[in-house]
């Protein structure tokens, strides 16, 4: 197929809109898939993401269209994750399409993810095709929606396309749609070889494989080839397509979409937004637009049983194989044992790679309260990032402290905007400006730290709007902030694990919040626990956890053999999950508590 008649696409929806659903109709309409092995929606593998309904990871698939002009096209759909943690492989993959699908779901209208992502693709030129979806559902407002995309878009919505993905009304004006209002890609089959590396996956046998939009050139089979950010040279062992599986072919060229496996053994050389060039005749300039991936955010993660530390090293590893933007290396916690400090994208990343661990390798972690990256001027005059409490210098030793900013928006209904604005507050957030969608919605902008929407402000907006709200943030740069680090400390003692870095305004309620929590969930010992929250050596908070009373024991004895049996396996496994610290038995709940406030 030449390639005037390919084309490149992506679809941007906010979850739940009907975005995997649209794909495996398109699917289904082009042949593409038969309908027997349509169960499972194929673009989102992983079964973690089926549950969480998010796309993790971005996937291509390839769909030929036999158009009413009666010529056949290539269509190449590329799915893009749909969260904010994943933002930069979003940018990476609508880089590689020149068109776009905006699904807006008719009962629900614009949110500020899709918002968001319609941004980035108008940034790359790309042709958008507004469809409103879900126009089977009673409270469909399709008017609504329509009006939404022209007012706060600024798209014309007059040619939008009304479709049911469930039903499959409006599938073949999809279709048409892309072949006629997306343009075929440019670019020149003479040209050095140029491909953007817009997602890569770890295949046990092929290695790690980068999926690419071919700009410029062509590759094939044995073609040496380099990487542009790297200059790390690899010979191509195979190139193909996706059908939607990966299918070898004997050529790519400019304008097509594809993988290339070149046994390169980590995905930490098929960096998502590098340019694959020809070793021999290479590029001049790579594409624009590559950035490493940084974490954002870190935690420790250590194995609830000690003896699982190499498991957990060897998940951790396997993990990173398909994933370059996850970072570990060991760390060792008083309270904890050996572990890892682990950084994220976000704390969607972070809670989705726990997941990962506990399902598909059987562990059994305790997190660490994830921190932010802190910026430490000490009167010494160096300079110093902290990303672990423990490594927080003394007070002393500190000039000042700079904490990372984002700039938050926050979509959300009018009847829940002062409990927002309350939370924002509560954030510490300052706001830049308000901007009404229609009389219903409103969005809110926020200059806000980073390390409060990490903390809990996802989870605080969905119960304060009763999961009305979207977010949508963007980091802007780093600010002089008066941040603490707190200590929790156990029969006197200080617990590593526990401590973490705050607001100084904010140290006081929390201290007493972690201090209540942790005396419901620490279980009485044969002596009186002392629980303290403390900044540099001042106790600020207390609660005591009282001594156990001997005659409480004498329960224990008398019932019958089965019970008593019964009994000491509920003991035993309650044993397993208590930590001693010292001599306190602190239960891994203690750790949540930390994370988690209500
Ligand atoms: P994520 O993969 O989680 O980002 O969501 P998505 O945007 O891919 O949404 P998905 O296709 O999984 O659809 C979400 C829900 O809406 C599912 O329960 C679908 O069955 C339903 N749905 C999708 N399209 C339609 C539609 O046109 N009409 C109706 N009534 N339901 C739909």
């Amino acid at each position: 197929i030449p390639r005037q008649r390919i084309r490149n696409f992506c679809i941007i929806a906010h979850i739940d809109h009907g975005k995997s659903t649209l794909a495996d109709r398109l699917l289904e309409y082009t042949n593409t898939i038969s309908e027997r092995k349509m169960q499972d929606q194929v673009l989102d593998k992983m079964d973690l993401e089926k549950e969480r309904g998010i796309t993790i990871k971005a996937k291509a698939v390839r769909m030929i269209y036999k158009a009413d002009d009666g010529k056949e096209y290539l269509l190449n759909l590329i799915d893009t994750p749909g969260h904010v943690d994943f933002n930069y492989e979003v940018s990476r993959s609508l880089a590689a399409c020149e068109g776009a699908l905006l699904i807006v779901d008719a009962s629900q209208g614009i949110e500020a993810q899709t918002l968001a992502n319609t941004y980035l693709a108008l940034e790359h030129n790309l042709e958008i095709i507004p469809i409103i979806n879900k126009i089977d559902l009673p409270s469909a407002e399709p008017d609504e929606a329509k009006r939404e995309v022209e007012e706060i878009i600024g798209l014309d919505a007059e040619n939008a396309i009304m479709t049911s993905a469930k039903t499959g009304q409006g599938v073949k004006e999809v279709l048409e749609a892309i072949v006629q209002r997306i343009p075929a890609p440019e670019g020149c089959n003479e040209l050095p070889l140029r491909a953007l590396i817009f997602d890569s996956l770890y295949d046990p046998y092929k290695g790690a494989v980068a999926f690419v939009r071919v700009i410029d050139g062509h590759i094939r089979p044995k073609q040496m080839i380099k990487m542009m950010s790297t200059n790390n040279i690899f010979e191509v062992a195979e190139i193909g397509v996706f059908n939607p599986d990966m299918q070898p072919v004997q050529y790519l060229q400019a304008g097509e979409v594809g993988y290339v496996a070149a046994g390169i053994k980590n995905v930490i050389d098929t960096r998502v937004g590098d340019t694959i060039t020809d070793a021999e005749n290479p590029a001049k300039k790579p594409l624009p637009g590559y950035k490493k991936a940084v974490p954002m955010v870190f935690c420790g993660m250590y194995p609830a049983e000690g003896e699982e530390y190499e498991s957990l090293k060897e998940a951790l590893g396997k993990l990173q194989l398909s994933d370059a933007s996850l970072f570990f290396e060991p760390e060792t916690s008083a309270a904890l044992g050996f572990g890892f400090r682990c950084g994220f994208l976000g704390l969607l990343h972070m809670d989705v790679v726990q997941e990962r661990l506990e399902r598909e390798y059987n562990l059994n972690i305790i997190t660490t309260a994830p921190s932010v990256i802190f910026k430490v001027k000490k009167t010494d005059g160096s300079k110093i990032e902290v990303d672990n409490p423990t490594n927080f210098p003394d007070p002393a030793e500190i000039e000042y402290i700079e904490e990372p900013y984002v700039e938050a928006s926050i979509m959300l209904p009018t009847e829940y905007m002062g409990a927002v604005m309350d939370l924002c507050q509560e954030k510490r957030g300052t706001m830049k400006d308000m901007e009404y969608i229609n009389e219903k919605r409103v969005i809110l902008r926020y200059d806000m730290p980073l390390s409060e929407i990490i903390y809990d402000l996802f989870d605080q907006l969905k119960s304060r709007t009763r999961g009305y709200a979207s977010l949508d943030y963007e980091l802007t740069g780093y600010k002089k902030s008066d941040m603490v680090k707190l200590d929790i400390l156990l029969n006197g003692e200080i617990v590593d694990a526990l401590s973490f870095i705050v607001h100084k305004d904010k140290a006081y309620g929390r201290a007493r919040q972690i201090t209540e929590k942790l005396k419901e969930v620490i279980p009485r010992h044969l002596f009186e626990v002392p629980i303290q929250a403390a900044i540099g050596g001042k106790i600020i908070a207390r609660e005591t956890v009282k001594a156990l009373r001997k005659n409480v024991l004498a329960k224990c004895y008398g019932g019958d053999i089965s019970r008593k049996k019964k009994l000491l396996e509920k003991q035993k496994e309650g044993k397993k999950r208590m930590r001693k610290i010292g001599n306190v038995e602190l239960p891994q709940e203690a750790f949540m508590a930390v994370l988690k406030m209500e």
